[in-house]
Formats: C-alpha cells, sequence, structure tokens
C-alpha cells in the first residue's frame, strides 16, 4: 500500500505521520500556503474554503468546494486539492480573485481566500454561462467589505477560457478513492473491509463527511482512538429512483441531490435549506441520520416520507423503519459494528409534501424546528398522513396524534384548523438558546396552516 499523500496545487505532499484529528486548513497552512484562514473552525465561515477534484455525476470531475478546517487531512489520501495559491498569483490573478480586487470585493482580506474557492467552485460549473450563482457563496461570511461588491465580482466572471487547466482538468475523471492506512486511520476499499475493521477496532469512530466530527475534534479536541472512513464505499455510494428509491448513505447531499434529479419533490426542498454548498459538498445523509441529532433536517422530512435504513453488519443487512431508528438523545438501533448503508423511500410518493424549517436565518443555520409533511388527498379527502417533526422532542419524532385526526377527513380549512390545534401539542418542546417551547409549538401549530395557504385551490381543495 503506497504511503498517504496530497496533491495540492499540482505538488504531492506526503501525509504520513499527519494525526487522524489534523484537518486539512492546519495542513495546507503548515505547507506555507497561508491565504486559507481559520475564522471559526466549526464550518460556519467558510475562510477555509479550498478546492476538491470530486467524481461528476455524468463523466469526468468537478472542482468542489469544502470547508478545509472539517476534513481530516489523511482523509484526502490520493486526492487533488486546490487553494487559494494554486489559483493564481500577485502576477497572475485569477479570473475570481481579478474580479474581487477590481470591484472591491476585499477589504481586510480574512475571509477572501474562503470566497475565492467557493466562487471558483461555481466559476467552473460546466452549464454556468455568465455570472455566478449567489448561493454558491452562501456558506462564505465577510464581516468588513459588505457582500455588494462581492455579488459584483460574482455576477461579472464570464466562462472560462478555453486554454484554462482547471476547467480542462475537469474533462478527466477524478482520482478514485485510495484505500489509506495511517496512523490511527484507515479508509477501506470496500464494505466487507470497512465492517472488517470496525471488528478488528470495537473503539474505532466511522467518518464520513465529518461535518459533525470536525467540529467536535476542533471545539470539544475529540481525539478517537481509531478512525474508519466509509465516505467513499462504493457499496455506500449506489442510487436508485426506482421502487423503492435508494439512496447511498455514503453519498454527499449535494450528489445526493444531483443524482435524484427531482424525483423526490419534499427532498428537493430540504436541500437549499440545508447549512451552505460548503457543507452540503462535505455532509452525507448516513452521517446525518447516524448522529441522531433532534434537530437534524433530513429526519422529518424522511419521517414524513415513511423511509427505512438499511444496517450492515457482517452479519449481513437489516431494514429499519426510521420511525423506530431513534431510540433516545443521540442514540439510535444501530449495534456496535453496524453500519448505515442506505436510506429507502417506498413509492408512490404522496402528493402534497412540504418541508418547512424554522431557523434565526434562512441559510446556514440549524434548525429550531423542522417539520416534513407528506399527504395523499384523494377526491377531496386525506387518505394517508406522515408527518415528521424535528426540534421538538429528545429525537424526530412522527406527529402521531395530527396524523389520526388529518385521516379520512376532507382536506379543508376546518379540517387543517382542528389539525393544527392537535399539532401545537406534539412532542415535548424545550426552551433552550436557538428558541423557546412555546414558539416551538406555536410554530408546529402553523405548519399546516402554512402548507394550506401556500396548495390549497380557490374551492379550498388541493392535491
Ligand atoms: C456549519 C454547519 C451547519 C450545519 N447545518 C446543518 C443543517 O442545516 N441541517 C442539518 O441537519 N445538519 C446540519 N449540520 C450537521 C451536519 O452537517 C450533518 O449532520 C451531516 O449530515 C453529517 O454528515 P457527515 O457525513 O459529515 O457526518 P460525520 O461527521 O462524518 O459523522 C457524523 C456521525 O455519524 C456517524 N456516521 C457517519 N456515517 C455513518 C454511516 N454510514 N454509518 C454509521 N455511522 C455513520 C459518525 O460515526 C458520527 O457519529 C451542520 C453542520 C455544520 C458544521
Ligand atoms: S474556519 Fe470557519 S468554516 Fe472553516
Ligand atoms: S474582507 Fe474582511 S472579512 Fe471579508
Amino acid at each position: 500500500m503506497p504511503d498517504p499523500q496530497v496533491t495540492v496545487n499540482g505538488r504531492p505532499r506526503p501525509l504520513t505521520g499527519v494525526p487522524a484529528h489534523t484537518n486539512a486548513l492546519d495542513f495546507v497552512r503548515g505547507l506555507g500556503l497561508t491565504g486559507a484562514k481559520e475564522g471559526c473552525a466549526e464550518g460556519e465561515c467558510g475562510a477555509c474554503a479550498v478546492l476538491v477534484l470530486r467524481p461528476a455525476p455524468d463523466a469526468g470531475s468537478r472542482w468542489t468546494a469544502v470547508n478545509a478546517c472539517l476534513v481530516p487531512a489523511v482523509a484526502l489520501d490520493g486526492q487533488e486539492v486546490v487553494t487559494a495559491e494554486g489559483l493564481g498569483s500577485p502576477e497572475h490573478l485569477h479570473p475570481v480573485q481579478e474580479e474581487l480586487a477590481v470591484r472591491g470585493g476585499s477589504q481586510c482580506g480574512y475571509c477572501t481566500p474562503g470566497f475565492v474557492c467557493s466562487m471558483a467552485a461555481d466559476y467552473y460549473r460546466p452549464g454556468r454561462g455568465d455570472g455566478l450563482d449567489v448561493h454558491a457563496v452562501s456558506g462564505n461570511l465577510c464581516r468588513c467589505t459588505g457582500y455588494r461588491p462581492i455579488r459584483d465580482a460574482a455576477e461579472a466572471l464570464a466562462a472560462p477560457s478555453a486554454d484554462d487547466a482547471l476547467a480542462r482538468r475537469q474533462d478527466r475523471p477524478a482520482p478514485p478513492p485510495a484505500t489509506t492506512r495511517a496512523d490511527a486511520f484507515a479508509r477501506p476499499a470496500d464494505l466487507a473491509e470497512a465492517l472488517d475493521l470496525l471488528r478488528q477496532h470495537p473503539d474505532a469512530t466511522v467518518v464520513a463527511g465529518a461535518t459533525d466530527l470536525g467540529v467536535e475534534a476542533n471545539l470539544r479536541g475529540r481525539r478517537p482512538a481509531y478512525v474508519v472512513a466509509v465516505d467513499r464505499l462504493p457499496e455506500l455510494r449506489e442510487v436508485s429512483t426506482g421502487e423503492p428509491i435508494t439512496i447511498g448513505a455514503g453519498l454527499t447531499l449535494t450528489e445526493v441531490e444531483a443524482a435524484l434529479g427531482g424525483a423526490v419533490p419534499l427532498l428537493d426542498e430540504v436541500w437549499p435549506q440545508f447549512a451552505s454548498p460548503l457543507i452540503r459538498n462535505g455532509a452525507t445523509i448516513g452521517g446525518n441520520l447516524a448522529t441522531a441529532s433532534p434537530i437534524g433536517d433530513l429526519p422529518p422530512a424522511l419521517l414524513a416520507l415513511d423511509a427505512g435504513v438499511v444496517l450492515a453488519s457482517l452479519d449481513g443487512d437489516r431494514e429499519v423503519p426510521l420511525a423506530e431508528f431513534f431510540t433516545g438523545y443521540r442514540q439510535t438501533v444501530m449495534e456496535p459494528g453496524e453500519l448505515v448503508r442506505a436510506v429507502r423511500v417506498p413509492r408512490p410518493l404522496a402528493g402534497l409534501t412540504a418541508f418547512q424549517k424554522i431557523a434565526k436565518r434562512r441559510y446556514d443555520d440549524i434548525s429550531s424546528v423542522a417539520v416534513g409533511i407528506a399527504l395523499d388527498v384523494v377526491d377531496g379527502t386525506v387518505v394517508r398522513a406522515r408527518i415528521g417533526l424535528g426540534g421538538v422532542a429528545a429525537t424526530p419524532v412522527r406527529a402521531l396524534a395530527t396524523e389520526a385526526v388529518l385521516e379520512g377527513r376532507p382536506w379543508t380549512s376546518g379540517t387543517v384548523e382542528a389539525a393544527a390545534e392537535v399539532m401545537r401539542g406534539e412532542g415535548t418542546p424545550i426552551d433552550d438558546q436557538r428558541a423557546s417551547a412555546a414558539y416551538r409549538s406555536a410554530m408546529l401549530g402553523n405548519a399546516l396552516r402554512r402548507l394550506w395557504a401556500e396548495t390549497a385551490s380557490p374551492e379550498g381543495v388541493a392535491g
């Protein structure tokens, strides 16, 4: 097995001896590439953004911006990384750097290399046309310049030139995942090897995108004894839009969105509200379930979709309804040695669906309350209701009492009002720094009213 190394700005850099908890930001800064900065060390500010070459949904590859402060450096074994220094130099600025400079998009400059990398990822997005998607920088914060000149720079960008080396690199595949064995870190080649490693190391910590574990390492000093990376396992990257819809647990949310191609409208409402592109480019669907946060966004949506969780172990696979997956605060039915392999969503999908996230900011924030709703309305009657809730109990929960009120009733404003009153009482919300219990209950009550207001036809019957 070759020694671990990563290619940074075209130059191979050894990873031998780099501890599993050393993040990619500290690693590149240790190389003297100090453009990327630490602003928060928890994925919130984007000052640390770098580009990693990832497989494209169809063919070729894509430069993808990620928060280097969260990714373990050794997890990048065999990969290609570009930092702001690799995009351009003071003598030869990259077009993104040039536009930010001439339009006054940088003052103190602390955030600028991170903005440059997020903007460069969008600059190289095939089919982009002129101008950038401003949401490409929704995970980047600037505390002094103000966003208008940054936006001006983004909107002024033309397409990459035909001889742009980074654009041309995307025509070829990304490096395959390396099989890594480093100090206290392993990236197995396949599921069987991963499960065997978990058997050999019962104290091992599974890592996927590290958007949760990276925060624990940086802010809480967590130092796992042994880490097994599962995000590139081929068996955890399978997708099918057939019956059932199957989503590999190791896919990032960006990859899931692309692979589903709009097949699950309820999930399409989740993606733009889930953190930022920088986080979604790392976060996996398996990580979002296994971390068992009561305020995770996918559980309420997937509960409404009646999803099942496929768990893999040396004894084979078993499927658990998501409604039975969470057993307590940050606890699940997973046994030691088990992995989340996939999520299954049964067809047919409900006709009337919604995902509502109540947070302090519209983008890049954690939920105070999240509600997933899936209703089948046939001839004006609710024949099936599934509602998932986040942020109102120690685990994500189904709104069973509300579902019972809805099923068999006409889908009218009267039913909505009756169900909304029941929904106010669902869960056991608490006061915390994000919201009061009373506010959370009020938001639950409003969820169905909002759905009604947004979807009801003039006759009062939707679906
Ligand atoms: C700035 C920021 C914003 C965020 N915003 C949101 C948000 O808006 N909504 C939201 O829901 N979450 C949010 N999160 C939380 C986080 O991004 C998600 O929970 C994410 O889906 C975790 O996936 P991951 O692959 O990064 O998990 P990791 O950090 O790699 O792992 C998380 C946990 O899951 C376990 N695990 C991972 N994969 C598997 C597997 N296949 N089998 C078994 N166990 C596994 C790990 O052992 C670990 O315990 C945010 C995080 C940050 C840092
Ligand atoms: S340092 Fe803030 S997102 Fe990484
Ligand atoms: S230029 Fe100072 S923080 Fe953005």
